[in-house]
């Protein structure tokens, strides 16, 4: 069977590990970023919190409920509490013992590695977050144009604007939800004011919102893809690339040797 695109659109699109390669190991965890590059995904994606003693945490949820063996939301718990977590066996007994990592051990293991596409997950809830993580890269310097990218992008706007402010020379992103399928041109401009990605939930994707995108200067990279069928529909559409739980999804595509 034939997919949708050409071997040579297929080598363009991005493959972008959803909190790692979630599909196949605890999402958000050093094992999920490692399988992702394993996989050869050009990006892992990170979910950027911050603990009570402001320390940079990757995690989903703002509780550790779902991911781990405690309770809690991360704003109230300590990096040492959670470094006491467990955040594998939820998902498979084979994962038992793997921690939430920081920020800055995932900058330390992946950089030079993978590109990173950091989110800033419900930063209203942590006032200073975008500072944090803007020292974090400066420190390392990565906070300019590297041989491997890193994106910074948030569903909270203004947050972006604000990290962008701190980190020029990086590029960063706007996510939006469902309700977002009526952007206006006014409202794509203004995101294309300082942000160079536009990732939007598939359910919002049509070939009509991806030339607008286009027209403005900005990349589309939807969330999230979790089948072969979804990853077709969305190279069909051209996109420049996704986001996906499953990497082998981009590189399974026929048209690829
Ligand atoms: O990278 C986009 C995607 O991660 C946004 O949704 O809920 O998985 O963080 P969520
Ligand atoms: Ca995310």
């Amino acid at each position: 069977q034939e997919g949708p695109i050409s071997k040579q659109q297929q080598l363009k699109m991005i493959n972008v590990a959803h909190r790692g390669a979630s599909g196949h190991a605890p999402e958000n965890t050093m094992a999920a970023f490692q399988k992702g590059v394993d996989m050869k995904a050009d990006y892992i994606e990170i979910d950027v919190q911050m603990s009570k003693d402001g320390e940079l945490v990757i995690m989903h949820d703002t509780t550790v409920d779902r991911t781990t063996n405690g309770t809690g939301a991360v704003k109230d718990l300590t990096l040492e509490e959670m470094k006491q977590l467990d955040a594998g066996s939820w998902f498979s007994e084979k994962f038992a013992g793997e921690k939430i990592p920081t920020f800055e051990e995932v900058l330390d293991e992946f950089r030079g590695k993978t590109g990173i596409l950091i989110e800033l997950k419900s930063p209203e809830r942590y006032p200073g977050i975008e500072e944090k993580v803007a020292k974090a890269l400066i420190e390392r310097n990565m906070h300019k144009p590297n041989n491997k990218k890193m994106v910074i992008q948030s569903f909270h706007h203004e947050s972006i604007e604000t990290s962008k402010e701190l980190l020029p020379l990086l590029p960063h992103g706007v996510l939006l939800g469902g309700g977002w399928a009526g952007v206006t041109d006014e409202q794509l401009a203004d995101f294309a004011a300082y942000a160079d990605y536009f990732n939007p939930t598939i359910s919002i994707v049509t070939p009509e919102l991806i030339d607008r995108v286009h027209a403005v200067g900005m990349k589309m990279y939807p969330y999230t893809s979790r089948s072969q069928e979804q990853a077709y529909e969305l190279f069909s559409l051209n996109v420049d690339g996704i986001i996906t739980d499953y990497p082998e999804h981009v590189y399974d595509h026929p048209g690829k040797n």
